[in-house]
């Protein structure tokens, strides 16, 4: 039997980009093969944050045919949104009383709203309870492996940390702990301000659907090496985030060889460098943008896919859901033993 792997994805914001790819969606693509997948929009999650409804309506739409332009193949997973499997909602509700308070309180999405000088009383209680929706998510389908960039590995930890103490409560391994499946080299893709994590809300992002004129600003406002003025001034190339992005995306290896070496020897301008990225960035994606335009002409067959693919999510949800409610009294005896 194929050990079972799950991730999801917020969608808080308009569409990918290259470090949700590289950092998490490339990874469970090909986790498909060997595994038994489920991948999952997290639309109720998005609610922490977008609170007008055309605008969620268009963002998982949008984050629908990423993904699956991405590579999500229907044969080979269960895809599916969390909203229409019910069984997510009710799991978190029986959870919140086995996480302790002071642990949610470390948190780092309620700890960075705090640090960017939000006053606690006015965060929302969706945000604070964020990781325990997040823990049911998991373990409803009690996966083996959780593959998520690096920034999610506190909250399969919290999971793991539920899990534990549920089937401590009950002197029952009702749950398996869940392994978080985090890339070395690409569980943190550095944003375009070179500094911080590539992240929706911190603007320094590279699409990867958008229109090529968003890309190309994007990355033509890329930093690079702050100690370079001129281009005939030899440049450094480890750590600099437009040498990263040329390794994750171009896949002409020899071209990124030359443009590194000449880089280092002052012989190309940063200009150069930037627009090489630009076509290889073309090129990377031209399969996957030809691939969300037909999805996105035939959407009906997308909403199959999703109506599909609850229907799976629900039989292993809801096994799980009965099998919870029966180790705490809540089973209905005749139907839920076993
Ligand atoms: P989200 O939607 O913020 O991000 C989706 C995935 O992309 C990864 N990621 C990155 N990886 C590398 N470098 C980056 N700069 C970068 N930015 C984002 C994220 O780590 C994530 O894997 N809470 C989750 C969604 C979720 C989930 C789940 C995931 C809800 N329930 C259950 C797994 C299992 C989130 O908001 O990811």
């Amino acid at each position: 039997m194929k050990q079972r792997i799950l991730s999801g994805i917020t969608p808080s914001g308009k569409g990918l980009h290259i470090g949700n790819y590289f950092g998490a969606v490339k990874p469970q693509v090909e986790l498909q093969d060997k595994y038994e997948t489920y991948y999952f929009i997290a639309d109720l999650h998005a609610l922490t944050t977008v609170k007008d409804k055309e605008t969620l309506e268009n963002n998982i739409r949008e984050v629908i045919l990423d993904y699956l332009a991405l590579g999500l193949d229907p044969q080979k997973c269960v895809f599916f949104r969390q909203s229409q499997v019910p069984a997510h909602a009710q799991l978190a509700v029986i959870l919140a009383n086995y996480t302790p308070y002071g642990q949610m309180k470390r948190m780092h999405a309620f700890k960075d709203k705090l640090q960017k000088g939000v006053k606690v009383v006015s965060i929302n209680m969706g945000l604070f309870n964020y990781p325990i929706l997040m823990a049911a998510d998991i373990l409803l389908y009690k996966p083996y492996g959780v593959p998520v960039g690096a920034d999610q590995k506190q909250h399969v930890e919290l999971t793991r940390d539920i899990a534990e103490n549920f089937n401590r409560t009950y002197e029952k391994k009702v749950f398996p702990l869940p392994k978080p499946l985090i890339q070395k080299e690409t569980g943190r893709v550095v944003g375009t301000d070179g500094k911080r994590k590539m992240s929706k809300s911190l603007q320094n992002t590279i699409g990867i659907f958008e229109d090529y004129r968003i890309i190309e600003r994007q990355i033509m406002g890329c930093f690079t090496d702050p100690n370079r003025i001129h281009p005939t001034d030899p440049g450094k190339v480890e750590g600099n985030p437009i040498f990263i992005y040329h390794d994750l995306i171009n896949q002409d290896k020899d071209e990124v060889e030359e443009l590194k070496r000449r880089y280092r020897k002052g012989q190309v301008s940063d200009i150069e460098v930037k627009k090489r990225l630009i076509a290889a960035h073309k090129l990377r994606f031209k399969t996957a943008r030809q691939r969300r335009q037909e999805l996105k002409a035939n959407y009906q067959l997308v909403e199959e896919i999703l109506a599909k693919g609850a229907q799976q999510a629900k039989r292993i949800a809801q096994q799980t859901l009965a099998e919870v409610y029966f180790t705490l009294g809540l089973g209905k005896d005749s139907s839920q033993k076993r």
